[in-house]
């Protein structure tokens, strides 16, 4: 396997080919049924992105509350995901790379007595718990021995296809390890070492294409609930001031962790539209999990202003499509569901994604938004109002029957009661 990958690297990581497909989710819970990757398979992908949420190493114990997993639990959630036997059949051709999200770092990032704040307080220092998990992870990707991957705290990674003139770096960063914990609004998320590799890998890109990959969405700030960059408003803007300082051009950002799919584009922060693509629910989706509620809720509070397609609710992959022979080269933007049908899908010329002698506007964002559900707002305001919609029930019908103790709601003893009064 692993010559095998070393092999791909050396056809598309090093050499001629340029990239012509690549395929790219999220949110795969390893014990249910998998059938996108059939749908996958059927697309073809030169390359295979995870972008977080790869499997679930924790176990939801009570809405927002998980157990967290032994690093024995955490080895052994990937390896029922290394071994599905069509998700083997898709590495065994197609070259994978990846970034986590949430798992396993994230459950453990927001608790205030966790390693995550002795990892801030001592950087440098050993933190046993997320050294592992990332061995664990690269292995997992099966990581090429020699990557410079292994030997970083975090597990961002950069990857770079096709010749000179159609050439494609895809980023990933990592949104998990270095983490300030949510409600820090003056906080980061890269950390000073994956900052500056970031400026390094964007300043001395040849590349015509970068594709900037993050478990969680980084522009619509404008969303309840769901985790975003913008509730670090300051790595926000310095990730685009990168992308300014250097011209990089054909940025396109990809994300998943929502549950739902979707395409989103601002004018505001680049000399050039900025889009991101979203995709996210490979097993399963806002609409599995909470049905009939995900659509409204999504309709009602989720639509940022940014967006430039509808949601996608059912289990979806996305693709970039290259076409590099057009007279105007362009990328195809799809989300696929998992017959491999197309239900979003945009065209974008690489002419209109350079870097140009242009003002930039720049964004005017409400402070409401920066401020996080985090997990000490969840327990104060959330969990009271969820207890509440739960209990309301009970609480309507105790009222009842006190108010009218002849009616009862137990099945038996109406039946009685209707006999009794006849
Ligand atoms: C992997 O799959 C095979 C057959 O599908 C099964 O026999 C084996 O126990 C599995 N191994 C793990 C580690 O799940
Ligand atoms: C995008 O381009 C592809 C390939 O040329 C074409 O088949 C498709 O219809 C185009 N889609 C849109 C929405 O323009
Ligand atoms: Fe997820």
């Amino acid at each position: 396997m692993k010559l095998f990958l070393l092999l791909t690297f050396f056809i598309f990581g090093n050499t001629q080919e340029p990239l012509k497909r690549l395929a790219f989710g999220s949110c795969n819970k390893q014990h249910l049924p998998q059938p996108i990757w059939g749908a996958i398979d059927t697309y073809n992908p030169d390359l295979w992105v995870w972008l977080g949420d790869v499997v679930y190493v924790d176990r939801l114990v009570f809405p927002g509350y998980f157990k967290p997993s032994s690093l024995e639990r955490i080895q052994e959630q990937y390896n029922i995901q290394k071994n599905h036997s069509e998700y083997r059949k898709l590495i065994s051709k197609t070259s994978t790379i990846g970034v986590w999200v949430s798992s396993p770092v994230m459950q453990q990032a927001d608790r205030p007595q966790d390693d995550h704040d002795y990892g801030l307080n001592n950087a440098g220092g050993e933190i046993p718990f997320k050294d592992e998990s990332q061995k664990i992870f690269l292995d997992f990707l099966d990581e090429p021995a020699d990557s410079p991957r292994w030997n970083r705290k975090g597990v961002w990674g950069s990857y770079s296809y096709g010749p000179p003139g159609r050439r494609v770096k895809v980023i990933l960063l990592d949104v998990r390890y270095w983490r300030d914990p949510l409600g820090k609004i003056d906080g980061d998320i890269l950390g000073p070492e994956q900052w500056r590799w970031l400026d390094s890998e964007l300043e001395g890109s040849d590349a015509q294409v970068h594709l900037i990959g993050s478990g969680t969405q980084i522009l619509p700030y404008d969303k309840p609930f769901q985790e975003k960059w913008v509730h670090y408003p300051g790595a926000r803007d310095k990730l685009f001031e990168m992308i300014n300082k250097h011209k990089t051009p054909g940025v396109i950002l990809l994300s998943g962790d929502v549950h739902y799919a979707e395409f989103l584009k601002t004018d505001l922060v680049l000399t050039y539209p900025l889009w991101e693509l979203t995709s996210s629910g490979m097993t399963h989706t806002c609409a599995t999990q909470v049905p009939y509620l995900c659509s409204l809720a999504l309709d009602r509070y989720f639509r940022s202003v940014y967006q430039q397609t509808d949601f996608f609710l059912e289990f979806n992959f996305g693709t970039i499509d290259f076409h590099w022979d057009s007279p105007d080269p362009f990328l195809q933007f799809t989300i696929r569901d998992t017959s491999n049908r197309i239900a979003l899908e945009r065209n974008v010329s690489l002419s209109s994604l350079q870097s140009r002698e242009k003002e930039i506007v720049g964004e005017v964002i409400d402070p409401k938004y920066m401020i996080p559900v985090t997990a000490e707002s969840y327990r104060t305001t959330i969990l009271p109002i969820l207890l509440l919609i739960l209990l309301s029930p009970l609480l309507c019908c105790l009222r009842k029957k006190r108010s009218n103790s002849t009616i009862t709601s137990d099945p038996v003893k109406q039946q009685k009661k209707i006999k009794k009064d006849q």
